[in-house]
């Protein structure tokens, strides 16, 4: 197949490169994001290959239609920028990869967990400046503490074994729960409002959806322990950030880790060190001291980056064969 792949850096077309001697699809990169702007490029593919924060909305699908490209392979799990319905509408199929590494993200949950509770992120800059003081950087232990997972799938379970190396206790919610899972690796379910109580650590692990956007509104955040850390490595329109911000400057929560933020599209994944902010909100984050942001890197792993392209290029291979995509995301 033809394929048109976006939002492209030189560590995707490696880890694609390698997949494809498999495969043997014509592969051709862009480095811009698949959107209402640059759907122009797409001319003469059977199918594009867009990464998490192209848009795929009703424009889209109708150029994507007119020119005869009947596949979306998304490069991610979450397929909330594309518009399933103007997709369906178009006869235009879309699949997704599921699962990657469940692991790399749970472990980069940790890391950003870590960070902010033994102040590492501010500690490194300071020894690079020669500051040896130790003042401020007073932490907790995670042992002992409760960490609280919102969705049990395939990344909150990973969490919470990671979690329970580290002796922690764990709860869960999700609205599909997993006894059996629950009773082997020792964590226990419990209501949305206990979780949120009673949580040291709060980790989303969760999709993002109508139901769930801005799920951590001020109503919810008010309900967390004032110590407690929020962790948010899912999708960042989970968290409604202008209810953050307000607890934070309140001196709310004693740490927040964001591998996603809700406006991440166009500023995440580019180097903008020679610009200037133009998102006042993200900019206002970056100020705290107990926040500690990367650019949704969750995925970012050897391991991760050669499944992804591995499955995105097998979808785009069974679609061409006609058969039965495992991997179809469905209206
Ligand atoms: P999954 O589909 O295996 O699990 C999601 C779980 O969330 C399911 O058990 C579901 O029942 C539960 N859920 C749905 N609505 C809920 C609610 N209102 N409250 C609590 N639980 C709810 O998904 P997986 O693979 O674990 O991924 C989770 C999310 O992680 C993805 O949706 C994606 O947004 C994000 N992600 C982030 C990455 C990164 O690089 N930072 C990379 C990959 C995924």
């Amino acid at each position: 197949m033809r394929i048109a792949v976006f939002d492209t850096k030189h560590y995707d077309h490696q880890a694609l490169e390698l997949a494809n001697t498999a495969f043997g699809h014509e592969l051709v990169y862009f480095e811009s994001r698949l959107d209402a702007q640059t759907v122009s490029l797409v001319q003469n593919f059977d199918a594009v290959c867009p990464f998490v924060n192209d848009r795929i909305d009703g424009a889209v699908a109708a150029h994507l239609a007119a020119v005869g490209t009947t596949l979306v392979s998304l490069r991610c799990a979450g397929f909330n920028g594309v518009d399933l319905g103007a997709c369906a509408s178009h006869g235009i199929a879309v699949t997704r990869v599921p699962a990657y590494s469940p692991e790399a993200v749970a472990e980069h949950a940790f890391a950003l967990l870590l960070s902010v509770v033994r102040r590492t992120h501010k500690a490194y800059a300071r020894v690079r400046e020669l500051n040896f003081s130790l003042d401020g950087l007073v932490g907790f232990n995670l042992h002992g503490k409760t960490f609280g997972v919102l969705g049990t799938g395939r990344i909150g379970l990973a969490a919470i074994r990671i979690a329970r190396g580290f002796g922690m206790h764990t709860l869960a919610y999700d609205p599909a729960p997993k006894p059996a899972l629950a009773e082997s690796l020792g964590f226990s379910y419990c209501s949305f409002d206990s979780l949120i109580a009673r949580s040291d650590v709060l980790s989303l692990h969760l999709p993002l959806s109508t139901a769930t956007h801005h799920l951590i509104n001020a109503k919810v955040l008010a309900c967390m322990k004032p110590a407690a850390v929020l962790i948010n490595t899912s999708r960042g329109g989970l968290v409604d950030t202008h209810a953050l911000i307000e607890v934070l400057k309140a001196g709310g929560l004693s740490g927040v880790g964001l591998d996603v933020y809700e406006m991440e599209e166009g500023v995440f994944f580019q180097d903008l060190s020679a610009a200037c902010i133009q998102d006042d909100q993200l900019a206002r984050l970056l100020t705290f001291p107990n926040v500690l942001i990367t650019s949704h890197q969750g995925f970012l792993t050897q391991e991760a980056l050669a499944a992804i392209a591995q499955t995105a290029l097998a979808n785009a291979s069974a679609y061409e064969r006609g058969e039965r995509l495992l991997n179809e995301v469905l209206l």
